[in-house]
């Protein structure tokens, strides 16, 4: 039995007619009730009842098409899958902590995709600390994070310093005085940090910024991310520092503010193996200068810092 008895059998069946059956085939009607005949033969068993007009299943008739509709499923499933993987050349994963989800993440993901449609990308949440093992075990290529390390395995390249601003719950007094806050405006505030844990983290960062200025918030509370930060400052729980592409996050609770000081700044690091000098590594990395550009973005290049026009 081959696979073209099953389409010609299951034709027949869904059509009820040998006539019907041959025009959706494109053959003629002689060839196609010898296949099926030849198919009965086969099994060995009757799969219509003689002489009924439409054609009507036997039970064998129905157990076989039941059977045969989902291996012919199957096979155009396999067939798919296997040009697929034939297209598929090269596989890239990348590690990225969330927050780089609010910057430029997304277009990067989707121009690389659209760029590179034989490499398979795959995507991992983990904390900047899990990319650097992820990339030595090889589980990612590369990882996006906004903690500095030094690993003689591990290179990083500064992409770039995102400015920090305050998200503040709508209404707030902060909110309605100065269009451009600083760092000591913050002081009689609960500041709501994260993630808590693992340290370092971004919520280093932000408690760093304080202390290198000697200025300490009234109360600290931290959680667990960025999305929780938010919903307490929206329950105006505090008020918290974040990436300013989170900015891009609308909500009607929350109102964002700039801080004064460019210096206030969180970097975003591509990490990638030492010795990896893929192809693929080299053009994500000229996407994402290339993207910067576009979007009229500052940037670092070597130790450069670039203004787009
Ligand atoms: C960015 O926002 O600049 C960025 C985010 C993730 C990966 C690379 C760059």
């Amino acid at each position: 039995m081959e696979l073209r008895h099953m389409r010609y059998f299951v034709a027949v069946a869904e059509e009820r007619n040998f006539t019907r059956a041959a025009e959706r085939l494109c053959i003629a009607q002689p060839p196609l009730s010898r296949q099926i005949q030849q198919l009965e033969e086969t099994l060995g068993v009757q799969l219509f009842e003689r002489n009924s007009r439409p054609l009507k299943l036997t039970n064998s008739g129905r157990f076989f098409y039941s059977h045969a509709v989902q291996l012919l499923a199957q096979t155009a499933e396999l067939e798919s899958m296997t040009r697929r993987v034939g297209n598929i050349e090269r596989s890239l994963s990348l590690g990225f902590v969330g927050s780089t989800l609010y910057g430029m993440l997304p277009k990067i993901i989707r121009r690389f995709r659209d760029e590179n449609t034989t490499v398979e990308l795959s995507l991992h949440e983990m904390t900047t600390m899990d990319q650097i093992s992820a990339l030595k075990d090889g589980r990612i290529d590369i990882g996006f994070g906004r903690i500095r390390h030094e690993d003689a395995n591990i290179r990083g390249v500064v992409l770039r310093e995102e400015r920090m601003i305050v998200a503040l719950p709508v209404g707030h007094p902060l909110s309605v005085g100065k269009p451009v806050l600083a760092l000591r405006d913050l002081i009689n505030e609960t500041l709501i940090i994260f993630p808590n844990a693992p340290r370092p983290s971004y919520a280093d960062q932000v408690l760093s910024a304080f202390q290198e200025r000697t200025l300490k918030p009234a109360r600290i509370y931290e959680v667990r991310e960025l999305q929780i930060a938010l919903g307490l400052v929206a329950a105006g729980e505090g008020i918290s520092v974040v990436p300013s592409s989170v900015h891009g996050l609308k909500r009607d609770d929350v109102v964002y503010r700039e801080l004064d000081d460019p210096t206030l700044v969180s970097p975003i690091i591509m990490s990638m193996r030492m010795l990896d000098e893929s192809t693929d590594i080299h053009e994500m990395l000229e996407l994402i200068y290339r993207l910067y550009e576009e979007e009229r973005i500052p940037y670092i290049f070597g130790e450069l810092l670039c203004y787009p026009s």
